[in-house]
């Protein structure tokens, strides 16, 4: 069951996906939330951190990173950097509730030290840690997390974590692979822009060759899956 949530602006997307983060909370149990990266998501925690940081317990809800640049957590490029600044400044999320990728590791050491983080800190279901959502972006190339079209057969890895490598900078990334993301009880993609149009439509349509973007092997096993996207990453739809 994919659910399309289609929206006029990225400000009305980002309220209403605040939303659905709120009513998921209502269930008082704690969340387990994997977070992304990028420009949607950014505007998502501005908004969180503005008009929802009251109306959210943040003491129920755990976050980690499905993706995470192979740099210092005080780094620009660093998404725990970036989500500390638009929204865990803002929030009364308790320290321990937070689990970022440390992105200044070793990244093969890394990938197995947050593994195992993972396996310790997140229910188990078929003996993959289970998310309660995992939020994504995509790329304009199809990618998704950190795991580029040049790089595809890290999604199918063995290992809960894989290091992926930027197509077009060699940055290592330490990224989630389908294993845990298949197995999330919900998986949100966040997109937004008319360049991921054509790859939306791709990838929606099943069109030729769309098996070849890493987006397009998102299908968690619950079946719940949402592209909250706006009017210009839709067009194609
Ligand atoms: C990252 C993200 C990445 C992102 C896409 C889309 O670390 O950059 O995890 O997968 O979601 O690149 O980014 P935009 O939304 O900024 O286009």
């Amino acid at each position: 069951m994919v659910i399309k949530k289609i929206y006029d602006t990225k400000n009305e997307l980002a309220t209403e996906f605040c939303e659905f983060l709120e009513d998921l909370s209502f269930t008082g149990d704690d969340l387990h939330i994997a977070l992304s990266g990028g420009s949607t998501p950014k505007i998502v925690f501005d908004v969180l951190a503005k008009d929802f940081k009251q109306r959210i317990d943040w003491s129920k809800i755990h976050l980690y990173w499905g993706d995470e640049r192979c740099v210092p957590p005080d780094d620009s490029e660093s998404n725990y950097k970036m989500t500390k600044e638009h929204l865990l400044d803002h929030i009364a999320i308790p320290e321990e509730n937070i689990h970022r990728i440390e992105g200044e590791a070793i990244p093969f050491i890394e990938k197995d030290r947050y593994s195992k983080l993972l396996e310790e800190k997140l229910p188990i279901a078929y003996g993959v840690p289970q998310f309660d959502l995992v939020i994504l972006g995509m790329g304009d190339d199809g990618h998704t997390a950190s795991v580029f079209p040049h790089e595809i057969h890290l999604w199918d890895s063995d290992d809960f974590c894989e290091v992926g490598t930027h197509p077009q900078n060699q940055q290592n990334r330490i990224t989630l692979t389908g294993k845990l993301i298949n197995q999330a009880k919900i998986v949100a993609f966040l997109v937004t822009g008319s360049n991921k149009a054509d790859k939306v439509s791709q990838i929606l349509h099943k069109k030729e060759g769309h098996e070849k973007y890493p987006a397009s092997l998102v299908a968690p096993a619950t079946g719940k899956m949402y592209w909250f996207l706006d009017n210009a990453a839709a067009e194609g739809i």
